[in-house]
């Protein structure tokens, strides 16, 4: 046994190693780079960037104020200042969450204690060359200062300095501005980053999945303790903890229908397009107990649902000018977030199998317009810990309101919530807030003071399942529900605007009868999908389509699977994998991938009536336990992807890594359960997952 557990220690970090996910294109600032209309004038970067042409100027005022003395330390420290345009400028200058002046630069000699790092190759020892090149010059302003590394060290100030003024030698100085990146992957090395072109990726042969539930579930919730359970719930609002078996075992999820872990299905409004919508545990729950719902509930059935109409004057909606599509009042239907505990015993909250619905506090209460396309999922966020909320536009075919484009509106945006600093009564009327949350400093109203502060990214119609990748957390993806044509997935960055109304997908939308033909200022800023398909692809009939969001596949158990982002559609039954390509561009392609129900499933598969094929009815959401393994919740049940083989799908990568685990019993990661935690300090959720059926779809 100990040895199996070996083999498979070594399996789940092996398959780490093989593939690691890197960066990906993003600015210091979290921000994702703009398209440059022109080349810049003095760091010439084209095509993307993170400078805009003011910056630009301001890195050459730098860079002259710096009066080199010598040409070749000139034209090497040129590149060096410039990098902070590069595409790749977070990844180059961010290390721990903390900018430097300077990016990381590449540095041929690696510390050679830790085996993973050695397994990067550094061509070029920029680090190295600089020193020698500049060590000796004068140079106004350094940016190579310790004062400026924030380290106790002789102040700076137009002070010509040398390099050996502040570094005795060239280990001395690359210790501090040499190496890679925290990721293992980017380091500056006098060029802007390029990404190897890979050539167009193979899409996996298959996807083997088994069924180890029959329930119908909307969110499932990775245990925060590491362990091999997870939280699932109900539309009605029921949550149950679910133990996860192991792959191969035979068995199916233990999870007992009649005894929830808590049960709000009093305080629910449940309906076609209402319910419990999403529910997130604290990152650190396994010591405070802290877990959040969030759902809807009807103001005529619950003195608790007492929030602020989203239609009102500061977004020019009238609600008595509303008319809902089931006769109900506008706002009679609000969205809630609020929180609960499960350390009311005082025992520890891991060990708790149980918590009462009584609220502990409310976060956030808010009537919406419609009946539809309110979102509704939250999770935290697991580098920040903030909690992220995603929100539709409320409804109502094309968004009549404009509601996703308007600054002061929280419908259509994702926001971004701090739940640990709760502000006092006053304060939070002060800052006419939702409820009881504070503002993260670094929100985009910091920079841009005509949005809610609440905001994090406009321009979303109905986000359907969103999730950080667990190996790479600034790939933050929503896949959001489209109108009329088209159903797409983004990358979510700060403040980013994905288009709706404007655009539908890659389609102008609200524009197509816009009598105002000057668009261009509005269309300049907006964030276009990374993935998506039209719904002709799926179905004939329009509007008939609504993607649901999944994960970056991080599991060891189908290696064929790995880095590819899974989603699929919430009618059709049908799964995608989209593929980065060059790797870390942010370069995607989309196939769709079969999938079948492999041999020794638990459950037996329901197969579609005169196929082999196993029907999963509607896809729900997406979840991920803390092996990584990849769940699928469906109508049908609760199905995991499983090795390739059971399913007969060829996956070479398979047949490498399993070499010496034979047999269905041995998963090639049993061993995985909590020795391979995601790299941040929060442990947990990141997951999560849905549905609202037809009012995904527009009247
Ligand atoms: C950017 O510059 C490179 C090299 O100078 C050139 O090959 C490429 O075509 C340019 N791209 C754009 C979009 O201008
Ligand atoms: C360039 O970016 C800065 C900071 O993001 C902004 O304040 C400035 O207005 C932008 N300038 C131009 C010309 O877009
Ligand atoms: C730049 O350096 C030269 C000598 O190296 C000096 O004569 C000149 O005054 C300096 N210029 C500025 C603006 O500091
Ligand atoms: C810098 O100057 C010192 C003293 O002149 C010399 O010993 C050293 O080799 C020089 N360093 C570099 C990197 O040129
Ligand atoms: C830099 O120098 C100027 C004038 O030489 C002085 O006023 C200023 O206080 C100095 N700044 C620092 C941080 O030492
Ligand atoms: C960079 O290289 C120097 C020698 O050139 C070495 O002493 C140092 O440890 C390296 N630093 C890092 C962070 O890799
Ligand atoms: C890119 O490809 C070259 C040549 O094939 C290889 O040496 C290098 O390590 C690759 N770089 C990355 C980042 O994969
Ligand atoms: C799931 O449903 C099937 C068919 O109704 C039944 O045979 C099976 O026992 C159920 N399994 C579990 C674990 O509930
Ligand atoms: C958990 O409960 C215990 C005993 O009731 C209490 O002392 C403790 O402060 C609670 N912890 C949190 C984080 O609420
Ligand atoms: C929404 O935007 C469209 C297109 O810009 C405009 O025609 C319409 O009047 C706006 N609706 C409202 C209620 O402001
Ligand atoms: C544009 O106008 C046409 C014809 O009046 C209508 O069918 C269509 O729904 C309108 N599109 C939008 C986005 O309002
Ligand atoms: C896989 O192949 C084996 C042997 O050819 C066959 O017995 C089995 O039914 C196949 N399984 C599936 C799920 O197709």
């Amino acid at each position: 046994m100990g040895g199996a557990h070996a083999i498979g220690l070594l399996l789940c970090s092996l398959v780490l190693l093989i593939d690691p996910a890197i960066s990906h294109p993003l600015c210091i600032d979290s921000r994702a780079p703009s398209t440059l209309s022109t080349p810049l004038k003095f760091c010439s970067y084209n095509g993307t960037a993170c400078c805009n042409s003011t910056e630009d100027s301001q890195i050459q005022k730098q860079f002259l104020s710096m009066n080199i003395s010598t040409s070749a330390c000139s034209s090497i420290l040129k590149p060096v200042l410039c990098a902070r345009c590069d595409p790749f400028a977070a990844e180059l200058f961010v290390v721990d969450s903390v900018p430097r002046p300077v990016p990381i630069l590449c540095n041929s000699t690696l510390p050679s204690a830790n085996s993973s790092q050695s397994l990067i190759q550094v061509t070029k020892d920029f680090c190295s060359n600089l020193w020698d090149t500049c060590a000796n010059v004068s140079i106004s302003n350094s940016p190579f200062a310790p004062s400026l590394q924030g380290q106790a060290g002789i102040p700076v100030n137009s002070t010509v300095s040398e390099l050996t003024q502040f570094w005795q030698s060239k280990a001395d100085f690359c210790n501090a501005f040499g190496g890679v990146s925290s990721d293992e992957s980017v380091c500056f090395d006098g060029e802007p980053v390029k990404l190897n072109d890979t050539g167009t990726p193979i899409p996996p042969h298959g996807l083997c999945l088994e069924k180890i539930g029959n329930g119908s579930y909307l969110n499932m919730v990775a245990h925060p303790d590491g362990s091999n359970r997870a939280f699932f719930s109900s539309q009605e609002g029921k949550v149950w903890l679910a133990t996860i078996p192991e792959e191969g075992s035979g068995e199916a999820m233990g999870l007992d229908e009649s005894s929830p872990f808590v049960d709000l299905t009093d305080a629910v409004h449940f309906d076609t397009a209402f319910g419990m919508m999403g529910m997130a545990f604290h990152p650190n729950f396994a010591q405070n107990g802290r877990f959040f719902a969030s759902f809807n509930c009807d103001k005529e059935k619950w003195p608790g649902c007492t929030g602020r109409c989203s239609c009102n004057s500061d977004v020019n909606c009238d609600p008595s000018k509303i008319g809902t599509d089931n006769g109900a009042q506008p706002c009679q239907y609000q969205t809630v977030i609020a929180e609960y505990t499960a350390n009311a015993s005082g025992s520890q909250p891991s060990l708790a199998t149980s918590a009462k619905p009584s609220e502990v506090r409310r976060i956030f209460t808010m009537g919406l317009p419609f009946t539809g396309g309110h979102g509704g999922q939250i999770l935290f966020g697991p580098e920040d810990g903030y909690l992220y909320l995603m929100m539709g536009d409320g409804g109502g075919k094309g968004d009549p309101y404009n509601f996703s484009q308007n600054k002061n509106s929280l419908l259509g945006k994702i926001m971004r919530l701090d739940v640990d600093n709760v502000l006092s009564a006053s304060e939070n009327t002060k800052l006419n807030l939702w409820g009881n949350y504070s503002i993260p400093k670094d929100n985009p109203v910091s920079e841009d003071q005509e949005l809610r502060p609440e905001i994090w990214a406009t321009g979303l119609r109905n986000p359907w399942r969103c999730s950080f990748d667990s190996e790479n957390p600034a790939y933050f993806i929503c896949a959001d529900v489209g109108q009329d044509l088209y159903e797409e997935v983004d990358v979510i960055t700060k403040g980013g605007n994905y288009g709706w109304n404007i655009y539908e997908g890659p389609y102008p939308y609200a524009l197509q009868n816009s009598t105002s033909k000057n668009t261009s200022t509005q269309l300049k800023d907006l964030t276009f999908p990374i993935m998506g398909y039209n719904h002709s692809e799926v179905n004939k009939k329009e509007g008939s389509a609504s993607v649901t969001g999944g994960y970056i596949y991080r599991s060891a158990t189908d290696p064929c699977m790995y880095g590819r982002y899974v989603y699929g559609d919430l009618y059709a039954g049908a799964i995608w994998a989209g593929s980065e390509d060059p790797e870390n561009s942010g370069n995607f392609s989309t196939s769709k991938i079969p999938f079948s129900c492999g041999r020794d499933s638990p459950i037996a598969c329901t197969s579609i009536p005169g196929s082999s094929l196993p029907s999963l009815g509607y896809i729900f959401s997406f979840g991920e336990d803390n092996r990584k393994d990849l769940i699928v919740l469906a109508s049908s049940g609760v199905y995991r992807v499983v090795r390739p083989s059971r399913c007969n799908y060829t996956c070479s990568k398979e047949n490498a890594t399993s070499a010496e685990t034979q047999g269905p019993s041995a998963s090639p990661n049993d061993a995985c359960w909590i020795s391979n935690p995601p790299k941040s300090t929060v442990f947990l959720v990141s997951s999560l997952v849905l549905l609202l059926l037809l009012s995904l779809i527009q009247v």
